[in-house]
């Protein structure tokens, strides 16, 4: 048996016809799974937070079509595709901002094209299980390139939480920190605690601290003064989707700390995978940012801290311009400074049939 967190852990899996969600509102106190037994049930649970981050709900939608189009056909036999159209359609909508999300549904129903008159079902689960593979293979080889760009026992500050929870397994951000920390070492991660879901505080120090790698979680406002003070040697953060001009929307808070390394003079590393680049989205102004319910902002762990009648503004995600990300670190390689020809160069390397 694996003795890796990332190995032993999956935020997602299809098991006896359910999909299985760990639920990342709890951790890292309770571990209990969500069962999801149809794809309203995987649609509301993304939504609700049970799972988060960009590559895990692009898979957990994959897994909801396999239910999605398993029930239909149940249902509805031979005229299955528009009995499941609108349950496509409540996954699509589960979340705006990650492009993994409508990306993976895409890849559910190009494959699914090739369905015949046999029940969907074993097409469609060979697909998602595919896709979820590829997302590991993809994080590994991020974390094999990025790892590269590490100083030997570097000082890390990253945002939110990028690893294995976030992701099919392994990790975006956090999978480079777990490939240099095995090729060169790390000298400490440092976890911005990501208010107001605590995904940094909960969910990176728990994936960390029960692989012994050093980890030391600030306040979102910390991060200036510890840059200030030299102590950090690279930024690291994920994304939930670039823009085709390298513009990258990922969790909120993350312009502030490309601002941060750009004053400072630190690198800023936007690790992803190709998944995460919409070619469609011209600019990060095209991004569509999710906000969710104030009450999210003005409780804390279900306690009322703020007066009646304040209100509060609770956009989760914000926009990174390309012209403060050092490198974008993907499954094909690093690009330098991303801008739009870059961009298109490296999807058209990776899809050169479709360029
Ligand atoms: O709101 P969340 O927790 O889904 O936001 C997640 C992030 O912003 C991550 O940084 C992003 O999805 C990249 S994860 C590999």
């Amino acid at each position: 048996m694996p003795d890796v967190l990332y190995d032993k852990v999956r935020a997602v899996e299809l098991r006896d016809g359910a999909v299985y969600l760990l639920d990342q509102r709890v951790l890292p106190g309770t571990l209990r799974h969500e069962i999801c037994r149809s794809a309203a049930e995987v649609a509301a649970a993304i939504t609700a937070m049970v799972v988060r981050g960009a590559p895990a709900i692009g898979v957990t939608s994959a897994y909801g079509a396999v239910l999605a189009v398993t029930a239909a056909y149940r249902q509805a036999g031979g005229a299955w595709r528009a009995h499941a159209a609108p349950e496509f359609a409540r996954l699509r909508a589960s979340r705006p901002t990650a492009v993994n999300l409508g990306w993976a549904l895409d890849e559910m129903e190009r494959a699914l094209q090739a369905a015949g008159t046999e029940p969907p079902g074993p097409l469609a689960e060979a697909a998602a299980r595919a896709l979820h593979a590829h997302d590991i293979d993809a994080n590994r080889r991020m974390g094999a390139y990025g790892a590269a760009l590490l100083p030997a026992g570097a000082r890390v500050l990253t945002h939110c939480n990028t690893g294995a929870l976030a992701t099919g397994g392994y990790g975006t951000a956090l999978g480079v920190v777990r490939a240099a920390a095995a090729a060169r070492g790390i000298a400490m991660v440092y976890a911005d605690e990501t208010r107001p879901w605590l995904q940094g505080a909960r969910l990176t120090a728990w994936e960390l601290i029960e692989e012994g790698l050093p980890v030391t979680v600030l306040a979102d406002s910390a991060a200036a003064a510890l840059l200030r003070a030299g102590r950090i040697d690279a930024i690291l953060v994920g994304a939930d989707r670039i823009a085709a001009n390298g513009d990258t929307a990922n969790k909120i808070g993350t312009y502030g700390l490309a601002v941060l390394a750009r004053h400072h003079g630190v690198p800023f590393y936007v690790a992803a995978p190709l998944s995460t680049i919409d070619p469609h989205t011209r600019v990060g102004s095209d991004i569509p940012i999710e906000e969710r319910d104030e009450a999210e902002l003005l409780r804390c762990q279900g306690v009322l801290h703020s007066p009646a009648g304040a209100r509060a503004w609770n956009p989760v995600f914000d926009v990174t311009p390309a012209s403060l990300v050092d490198a974008l670190i993907t499954e094909q390689g690093v690009v330098e400074r991303p801008d739009t020809p870059k961009i298109a160069a490296l999807l058209a390397a990776a899809h050169p049939a479709a360029s």
